[in-house]
């Protein structure tokens, strides 16, 4: 990067991303509710490290000085998710003020700092009860979504920049009733694609709930993991039908029906022998197919497909742990992914900033009129801490320098880029891998609570600077 950086528009957001349960703690203050992740992440061997997020980094508390270190960043926005058992303990019914106040503190605090908030209503951490019921396999679980909305619209509405509606409906769906490597953590192809659906539908009623409250024209968003697959030999077929199957499973299943209004053929092709989709009723595509006013895409990596070839098979391909299901519901026995060169992160996902350009040229191609906004990229490395507090973290610079350098290339080639949010403003809870995987640009102390500015977090402050 060289300084000045006059490669993006001067509206260009810059911003950084978090999600409730990974950075809030305060399980069970202020009447919230359980959510699946506090169920999952205490059944022994759902986590790595075997930790939970009850504490994690605390943010519930100390979100003021959370806030005043994005100023110092001199972040334009901020992406941050709103804890639906938070504001509704079960669920369903009325909204628990106090946990409605403390989003109306937060996004005041933002506010006051001129950052722009974004806020995500569903990053994966469903109400307990709502599970207990059934899950997203269950069309009231969608339903539910909109109510919750709704209020979450009433309380913040005027101060909102951006509403985005699920964050990777892929991961809740296939990983949390496919592979079940993350919360509730069910093995159901069926199930799974059940709450694809009904994920879509959450989306669509959740954006129509969200402008009767606000008005037609409040900005409503979603945010997809688009994944990035590759054929082993592109001259042979059946690596090419895994690339599409891959493609259909985890693209065109949410892109199809929120953007067209349609299911794509082939998915429900592949995935006949499994559900005849008996759950998408009448009017659903139409509830769906809400206009966007943004796109957001998640980016880590890319991925290698081949068409089966009996042997070895690889279902890790989520990056998110061994499973023993396969999230891959329908072609788990027609597909295979083999292992991709390096570099790696210490997620052990493969360094290719070409495949973000890549991803924002395919939908700037696919969907000329919408604007697309990075609300996810960044990197896990192991950090060290050295003995002055400096933390050196070359490498994750050097991931961001070259992620932001793609972004760069296709704004140049035309594509109508909005933004960039750096996942992720401070170390927290990585889920399954509890707090294994350092992904901040701010270094999380889990012990005292404190936080430090990696290398990378200078950076990006000198980035930003240099843009506005
Ligand atoms: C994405 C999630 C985010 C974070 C990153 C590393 O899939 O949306 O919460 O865990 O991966």
């Amino acid at each position: 990067m060289t300084l000045p950086d006059d490669r993006f528009p001067t509206d260009f957001l810059w911003g950084a991303a978090t999600a409730a349960y990974q950075i809030e703690g305060a399980a069970t203050a202020d009447g919230k509710g359980p959510s699946i992740w506090d169920d999952f992440t205490h059944q022994p061997g759902r986590v790595s490290d075997g930790k939970t997020a009850d504490v994690s980094v605390d943010h519930y508390n100390l979100w003021q000085h959370d806030v005043d270190s994005m100023a110092e960043l001199g972040l334009d926005a901020y992406r941050f998710s709103v804890s639906w058992p938070r504001v509704q303990p079960g669920g369903t019914g009325p909204a628990n003020q106090a946990g409605l106040d403390f989003y109306s503190r937060l996004v005041d605090g933002l506010v006051e700092k001129n950052i722009k908030p974004f806020v995500t209503l569903y990053h994966w951490d469903l109400p307990l009860e709502l599970e207990r019921a059934g899950g997203w396999p269950e069309r009231d679980t969608a339903e539910r979504f909109a109510d919750y909305a709704a209020l979450v619209a009433e309380a913040l509405g005027d101060r909102v920049h951006m509403w985005t509606t699920l964050n990777e409906p892929y991961c809740a769906s296939y990983l949390g009733y496919g592979s079940g490597v993350f919360a509730p953590g069910r093995t159901e192809p069926a199930g799974a694609l059940a709450a694809v659906h009904h994920l879509n539908l959450a989306h669509g009623l959740g954006a129509t709930a969200i402008r009767s409250v606000l008005g037609a024209d409040a900005p409503v968003s979603v945010t997809l993991n688009m994944q990035v697959p590759q054929p082993v030999d592109p001259t042979n077929e059946r690596d090419l039908d895994a690339v599409r199957r891959v493609d259909a499973l985890a693209n065109r299943a949410f892109l199809a029906p929120m953007l067209e209004g349609e299911y794509p053929a082939d998915l429900l092709a592949d995935t006949a022998a499994v559900t005849d989709w008996g759950f998408v009723k009448p009017g659903d595509l139409a509830t769906i197919n809400q206009p966007l006013d943004a796109l957001g895409v998640n980016y880590y990596r890319t991925v290698k497909v081949r068409g089966y070839e009996p042997g070895e098979q690889r279902f890790d391909a989520d990056g998110h742990g061994n499973a023993h299901a396969s999230p891959w519901i329908g072609s788990s026995g027609v597909i295979d992914f083999v292992p991709v060169p390096g570099p790696y992160t210490a997620m052990g996902w493969n360094i290719v900033p070409e495949g973000l350009s890549t991803v924002l040229e395919t939908l700037a191609t696919r969907y000329p009129e919408l604007p697309l906004i990075i609300t996810e990229n960044g990197a896990a490395f192991d950090d060290v801490v050295e003995a002055d507090g400096a933390i050196h973290d070359a490498e994750r610079i050097d991931y961001l320098d070259a992620h932001i350098g793609a972004v760069a290339d296709s704004v140049a080639a035309g594509v109508d880029v909005r933004g960039y949010f750096v996942w992720s403003l401070m170390d927290n809870f990585e889920w399954a891998d509890g707090f294994t995987k350092r992904f901040g640009v701010l270094y999380s102390d889990y012990e005292t609570q404190e936080r430090l500015w990696k290398d990378s977090a200078y950076w990006y402050q000198a980035l930003i600077r240099s843009t506005t």
